[in-house]
């Protein structure tokens, strides 16, 4: 079976090649980097032993697309990573991320609707839920007015998705809402890139623990919370790659129940900063250098996943806890200042 990871040198993207291959799927990948780097490839064949296809193609650009899916007419499923990921950036750019994640999508579609069969797995994000009112969160929790563009493309995509299955019997689709994926893969062989500064909480920590950043800033400690800072629910990545071959498969093998389903992809425990920077600490043996400031503007206080749809239905559980997480990220972090 041929499947199209777009995005699929990217982190989440290059840690579910690795588990497809793993699994017998022949892949290919789809990337722009515009946030990764070719040399990937080279460490999703040491763990595997084998190379992708690889395309570098922009997927803004649509005769592209269309002469990608002419050239390939066996892939049977895509899973789409390709997207704009900073909130921040969103915020200034809007228009870039309605460009890149939504145009792209339909794209996509289109050429997937031309098909008998196919199946679409989509990343999607906690960030759908917003504040959510009640921990954890249940998969039918209501979908809040979107904080900035970038969490708008998530809501738009699923419904862009929802909207296409719904006429299109041939084309069955999964989004998986992430909650915050973390880690790197066991082997040292791949890991997370960011470019710049980062913005996630376990980059930045171990970037600080290596000496690259002089301090974290933790983003308040006045919440409603046990210890006061904010509440997230940390998946490894390598959990969260296989999530997505369990969803494929379960797509592929015509389990699904109807023709657009939604599943949260979390560990079901929530963790708050200061707990990530302990966990941090155990296993690096180093104290972090990190302050307490104000609030980061659109934080929310808590979210942690339900995992008993993901758990139930498609069979998957995630088996590493914050701290094996947090040391394979240690470790990568180690590797790539050696
Ligand atoms: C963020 C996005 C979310 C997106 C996800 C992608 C926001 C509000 N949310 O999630 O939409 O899907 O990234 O990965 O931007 N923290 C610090 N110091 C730091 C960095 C983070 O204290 O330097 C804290 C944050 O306040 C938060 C936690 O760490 O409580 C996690 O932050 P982060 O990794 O940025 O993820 P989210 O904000 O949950």
């Amino acid at each position: 079976m041929k499947v199209l990871v777009t995005g699929g040198l990217g982190f989440i993207g290059s840690h579910t090649v690795v588990e497809l291959q793993n699994k017998g799927f022949e892949v290919v990948i789809i990337d722009d980097c515009s946030n990764s780097d070719e040399n990937v490839l080279d460490g999703i064949k040491a763990i595997t032993g084998k190379k992708p296809l690889y395309e570098k193609l922009d997927l803004k650009e649509k005769h592209k697309v269309e002469n990608f899916f002419q050239r390939y007419q066996d892939v049977a499923g895509v899973i789409h990573f390709a997207a704009s990921k900073a909130v921040g950036e969103s915020v200034e750019k809007p228009l870039l991320y309605y460009e890149n994640n939504i145009g792209t999508l339909v794209y996509i579609l289109k050429e997937l609707c031309k098909k008998n069969k196919a199946s679409f797995i989509f990343s999607s994000s906690c960030t759908v839920y917003g504040q959510a009112d009640k921990m954890p969160i249940t998969e039918d929790a209501p979908v809040k007015v979107a904080e900035s563009p970038y969490g708008n493309t998530k809501q738009m995509g699923e419904e862009i998705i929802a909207d296409t299955c719904k006429v299109t019997p041939s084309l069955n689709a999964i989004a998986l809402r992430y909650f915050n994926p973390m880690g790197a893969h066991p082997s040292g062989e791949i890991g997370e890139l960011p470019i710049g500064v980062p913005q996630n909480l376990v980059p930045f920590i171990t970037q600080t623990g290596i000496g690259l950043r002089d301090q974290l800033s933790v983003f308040g400690d006045d919440y409603p919370t046990p210890d006061g800072t904010c509440i997230r629910d940390y998946i490894y990545v390598v959990d969260l790659a296989k999530a997505h071959v369990v969803a494929l498969e379960r797509l592929m093998n015509e389990k699904n129940e109807s023709n657009f389903e939604v599943f949260n992809v979390g560990t079901g425990t929530g963790s708050s900063v200061l707990e990530a920077i302990k966990s941090f600490e155990k296993v690096s043996g180093r104290k972090l250098n990190y302050k307490i400031v104000d609030r980061r503007p659109g934080d929310i206080t808590s979210a942690y996943a339900d995992t008993t749809k993901a758990n139930k239905v498609l069979g998957w559980k995630a088996e590493y806890t914050l701290e094996e997480a947090m040391n394979y990220a240690w470790i990568w972090e180690q590797k790539i200042r050696d």
